[in-house]
């Protein structure tokens, strides 16, 4: 956060103004307090979208506080900027492009011209592409190159085009057929390639080259090691073609790469990396679920556009999220949120949001360039419960860092044929971790409940944790398409408030330069010019290798 001279748009806002005013109150008010003064707060600080029953009562919000944030929302026209966002204005400011990741959900009767061009039509050419591919693969017309079907699919991608089908191959595994076996390989480690080709048959796997930019160098190195892996085991004549296809943006690239682009899917470059789930990113995906759940994927998420599009400020559930995060960021101190599922197949969900709201929301200067006054995007972290609770949720009950919290939890398993005591044990778990958050346990409680005195102070629980309960019936494909959209329209409505670009980042552009630099250091056997930290790690490095 840089000094300025003069107050930024947002923090000059009349309600930012009245925000910090309230400040002080609602910073001493418990969450004890704020249920006693409004006992109806649990049924009626609640948000329908979809699907997604969004409990947002355990907030420190007051139906005052909730009022300021909405007139926040207002003054910063976050609504007029959603509907910039939904209909293709160029809100990406620093590559002047669109955002239109909604665009990829969008019903085939629909129209949106954006640039003079209708890309409804273009996106469900691709879909139909991508559905008829994936088919094949299902099927088993599609061979590889020995005439066996397809039974491993490796996608190789890495950010937005790993995250996204890597977790919702997780989420959605009960869905993927039981001959399909999905596999996502992204670090430039090589452990993680040789790992992933680990007792695979080369002959019955399909490499799935993901990449918008077709440039990265995890991808490419990782991409052309899978296919001399290929060559080596089904020989140099083999028909590589029918063991590779690409999903990019940079058909020359691709073609570069020696993959027929008849073998390529394509998308656009008003689709971000992490917002390309539902985008041809979701082939892997989609070839393990089946076109037709994929395509219940993507009306999940048109269910919750729908909400975001035609909720008042006040009952809409991203909206508020943002708010909400915005509330404890600016004005209560919390620098992290965390994401608890309750739900062991949400295990990448976390990461997937890092990506999400990290990289669209770690931004210190506005859009147009003028350093914020104020703190950005937060710290996203988190793991499924219950196992969370057996390991870092102490510090949430009693650390001195206050961590806003997003359960997320189902009314059924996925897999139907678990006992339901598990689920009922699992449920009652997110429940009580949310009750704790909220309420602690006072000193006179712990007392009363008989402890000797000396433990008192170590079994006292503060409390006043806030979080957002999200409940849903079931973990399908449509309720993760809901999920992600109701994130993701989170992430853009806090940049919006927050008046950064939610759809760059130029932030991770030196670490790359600089690891090219250093590469060709280390392949020369050059120190370069760095500091001296770097210079003595690049030169233990070589000694440890036995270089020097
Ligand atoms: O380096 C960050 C990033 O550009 C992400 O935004 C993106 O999702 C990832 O790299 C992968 O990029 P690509 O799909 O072009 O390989």
């Amino acid at each position: 956060m840089a000094d300025t001279p003069t107050r930024s748009p947002l923090t000059s806002t009349s309600a930012w103004q009245a925000l910090a005013s309230h400040q002080p109150r609602m910073a001493e008010l418990h969450l004890r307090e704020i249920f006693a003064d409004d006992p109806d707060r649990g049924e009626r600080m609640v948000v329908q979208a979809g699907d997604l029953h969004v409990d947002f009562a355990k907030h420190r919000a007051t139906t005052e506080t909730l009022e300021l944030l909405v007139r926040l929302a207002e003054e910063r026209d976050v609504a007029g900027r959603l509907h910039a966002l939904f209909t293709g204005e160029h809100v990406n400011t620093t590559e002047d492009r669109p955002a239109l990741h909604t665009a990829l959900r969008r019903r085939r009767d629909d129209r949106l011209e954006v640039d003079g061009v209708d890309v409804v039509t273009q996106v469900h050419e691709v879909l139909d592409r991508l559905s008829a591919f994936a088919s094949r693969v299902r099927s088993g017309e599609w061979t590889g190159s020995t005439g066996r079907p397809i039974r491993h699919v490796v996608n190789i991608g890495i950010g937005g085009s790993d995250l996204g089908p890597a977790m919702a191959a997780t989420a959605l595994r009960n869905w993927v057929r039981d001959d399909l076996d999905l596999r996502f390989v992204s670090n430039v480690d090589g452990d993680d390639l040789v790992w992933a080709l680990r007792h695979v048959d080369p002959e019955t796997t399909l490499f799935i080259v993901a990449s918008k930019s077709f440039t990265t160098l995890e991808t490419l190195t990782n991409a052309r090691h899978a296919k001399a892996w290929l060559h080596e085991r089904l020989g140099s004549e083999t028909q590589v073609e029918r063991h590779f296809v690409a999903l990019s943006t940079n058909a020359e690239a691709v073609s570069a790469f020696g993959i027929d682009t008849e073998n390529m899917f394509g998308f656009w470059d008003w689709v971000g990396g992490r917002y390309s789930l539902d985008s041809a990113i979701g082939l892997s995906l989609m070839i393990g679920i089946g076109p037709t759940a994929f395509g219940e994927l993507l009306e999940g998420f048109r269910r919750i556009d729908d909400h975001v599009r035609e909720a008042p400020l006040a009952e809409n559930a991203s909206v508020l999220m943002a708010l909400l995060n915005l509330w404890y960021r600016n004005f209560l101190g919390a620098s992290t949120q965390a994401v608890l599922p309750y739900s062991d197949v949400l295990a990448r969900f976390p990461a997937y949001l890092q990506q999400l709201e990290m990289e669209s929301n770690g931004k210190r200067v506005t859009v147009d360039g003028q350093p914020v006054d104020h703190h950005t995007g937060s710290i996203v972290w988190g793991e499924p419960g219950t196992n969370g609770q057996h390991a870092f949720y102490q510090l949430l009950h009693q650390g001195t860092s206050m961590v806003p919290c997003d359960l997320i939890g189902f009314a059924e398993p996925t897999d139907q044929s678990l006992v339901s005591e598990h689920h009922d044990l699992l449920t009652a778990n997110m429940l009580a971790q949310a009750e704790a958050l909220a309420f602690g346990r006072t000193a006179e409680e712990v007392e009363a409940s008989g402890v000797a005195p000396s433990l008192v102070p170590h079994r006292t629980f503060p409390g006043n944790v806030p979080s957002t309960t999200i409940l849903a019936p079931r973990l399908t494909p449509s309720v993760l398409g809901q999920l992600v959209a109701l994130y993701e329209h989170k992430v853009a409505a806090q940049g919006f408030l927050w008046g950064i670009n939610s759809f760059d980042q130029w932030g991770v552009e030196l670490g790359k330069q600089l690891a090219t630099t250093i590469a060709s250091e280390i392949a020369d056997g050059t120190d370069g010019d760095h500091d001296s930290s770097t210079t003595a790690l690049l030169r233990r490095y070589r000694a440890m290798r036995g270089e020097l």
